[in-house]
């Protein structure tokens, strides 16, 4: 048996397995890590309007050459632009910043909308610092995701969303999410969040697959006995325990080397794939400074 390289998402389309991080790859590095990525096999590349490199993204794929069709592009709504009004024009943007005619998956970032002010800043404060945070509904904002025209998105998802936040969100929608991205890794599995998207459909993205900023995993002595001996890197065994349990995954690095050896996942033996299961801490490394918490307990 060997590993999935795609999922297929309730719209029928296909996900690749492994794709490519680009979270604070900075516009400087980040074309030459995503060339390096496409030459590397790498179809899924992971983007957002808050990552500020949506158009040198887009600029390495199309020096790329590679048919547009074969590539896989995800972007995300970010939290200023959750107003009714600014939903559509958010994403005209991203895909001006990209330069591409269609989008293959639209995330709301964050079930969390911020005020958006007059230069745009991605995450405006109130004169006291704190967050300007304002009411509205995940669920209308998913509404008007739903709108946007389909011969330019094929699919729509969301990301940090909880299970009760999902159930509510599937009792309101039309369209149900194709995907929810949310961290996952072998310290934070989220088994009954996975559970509960695969009885409603949801695909499920794995984010932050090494622990985030200096891939805080490596060092595990359960992972390292594992690389061991199935003369593997740590970073290969848990893109390949990922995929293994049916999540896609996106690996993020801007080093040449590593984006290489992290595209080479393999079939797991069944007893390291359960020791895996177990060194769960329930470690969240993505909270970010000022949020509230949208994950509760419940994962
Ligand atoms: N939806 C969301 O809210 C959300 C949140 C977080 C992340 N994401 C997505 O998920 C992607 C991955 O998550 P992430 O960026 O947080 O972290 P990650 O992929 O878990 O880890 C990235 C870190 O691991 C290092 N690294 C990569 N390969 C390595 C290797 N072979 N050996 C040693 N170190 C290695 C990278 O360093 P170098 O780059 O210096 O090589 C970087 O410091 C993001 O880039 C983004 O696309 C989404």
């Amino acid at each position: 048996m060997a590993l999935s390289r795609t999922f297929r998402l309730n719209t029928g389309a296909l996900i690749p397995a492994v794709g490519f991080g680009t979270w604070q790859s900075k516009s400087t590095t980040v074309k030459i890590a995503v060339d390096c990525a496409l030459k590397t096999g790498y179809r899924h590349i992971d983007t957002a309007y808050a990552y500020n490199n949506e158009k040198e993204i887009g600029e390495a794929i199309a020096n790329s050459n590679i048919p547009r069709e074969k590539l896989f592009i995800t972007t995300k709504l970010w939290n200023t632009f959750h107003a009714r009004e600014d939903v559509q024009p958010a994403f005209e943007l991203s895909l001006k910043n990209l330069g591409l005619d269609y989008i293959d998956l639209y995330l709301m970032h964050w079930p969390l909308a911020i005020r958006k002010n007059e230069c745009l800043d991605l995450e405006p404060k109130k004169p006291d610092g704190t967050f300007d945070w304002v009411d509205i509904d995940y669920a209308e904002v998913w509404s008007e995701m739903e709108k946007i025209d389909p011969s330019k998105v094929k699919a729509i998802g969301v990301s940090n969303f909880s299970i009760g936040r999902l159930e509510r969100l599937i009792s309101k929608a039309r369209i149900i999410p194709a995907v929810n991205q949310v961290e996952l890794h072998p310290y934070l599995p989220q088994w009954k969040l996975l559970e509960f998207c695969k009885e409603n459909n949801i695909h499920v993205t794995a984010y932050s697959p090494l622990g985030s900023t200096n891939a805080p995993l490596l060092t595990d002595p359960t992972l390292t006995a594992i690389a061991k001996s199935n003369q593997k890197s740590i970073v290969q065994v848990l893109i390949s325990w990922a995929v293994q349990r049916g999540t896609s995954v996106l690996p993020k690095s801007v080093t040449p080397s590593r984006i290489k050896a992290n595209f080479n996942d393999f079939l797991l033996p069944e007893k390291d794939f359960e020791l895996i299961n177990k060194i769960t801490t329930r470690t969240r490394y993505l909270k970010p400074k000022g949020y509230p918490d949208v994950f509760g307990d419940d994962f």
